[in-house]
């Protein structure tokens, strides 16, 4: 028989299998204990794993580039990203996050990061303008994919890369659902 060698799984999946482990069976024989891992301290732990292995990525692809943060809000990654980054654009439709964003690079002291005021399907960037664009949870805001990713296309420089940390579904939203506006909203 051929062997077929598979390279061992990533260090965060092995914590989210041994994670979903402890679970099996618990709620049926001690539901404090259950209730106690399935509380926000699960949600905040998956959060931080995936921020690590979000900087980790970003780290090894774009130290010393240029990066695009599409949709960027109070600049919460921009001004991480300026660390390592070559240059930092954030984009974003307001004005408001926008000025907590300009604020938090000048607190720190950050001359290789700015802002610039934009709808996301239409950028004011020119073609190839980026070698790195980010985007976190700012696509599934947005009605017209196809003008999101023809931008995107577009502004990143050949063999650019594209990170995007956002939400998906897997089955069809049901009418219930799409109606009851408190299930979109924040
Ligand atoms: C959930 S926040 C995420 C902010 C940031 N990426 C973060 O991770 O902290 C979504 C952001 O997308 C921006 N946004 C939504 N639709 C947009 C559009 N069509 N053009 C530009 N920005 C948009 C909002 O203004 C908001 O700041």
């Amino acid at each position: 028989m051929r062997s077929v060698s598979t390279p061992p799984p990533e260090a965060r999946k092995l914590e989210e299998a041994e994670f979903h482990d402890k679970l099996r069976g618990l709620y049926e024989t001690d539901p404090e204990r259950y209730g106690y891992f399935t509380s926000n301290k699960k949600f905040y732990s998956v959060v931080k794993s995936s921020d690590d292995f979000y900087y980790d990525w970003l780290r090894r692809n774009a130290t010393g580039k240029r990066i695009l943060d599409f949709g960027c809000g109070s600049g919460t990654h921009s001004t991480e990203l300026a660390h390592f980054a070559g240059h930092v654009t954030g984009i974003d439709m307001t004005p408001a996050m926008l000025n907590k964003a300009r604020a938090a690079a000048t607190q720190m002291g950050a001359t290789n990061v700015e802002f610039v005021e934009s709808e996301a399907e239409q950028l004011p960037f020119a073609d190839g303008s980026f070698d790195v664009v980010v985007s976190n949870g700012v696509i599934d805001l947005i009605p017209d994919k196809d003008a999101v990713f023809a931008e995107l296309y577009r502004v990143l420089a050949p063999g650019g890369r594209l990170q995007i940390a956002d939400v998906t579904i897997q089955n069809p939203v049901s009418a219930e659902g799409r109606r009851n506006i408190d299930l979109w909203t924040g």
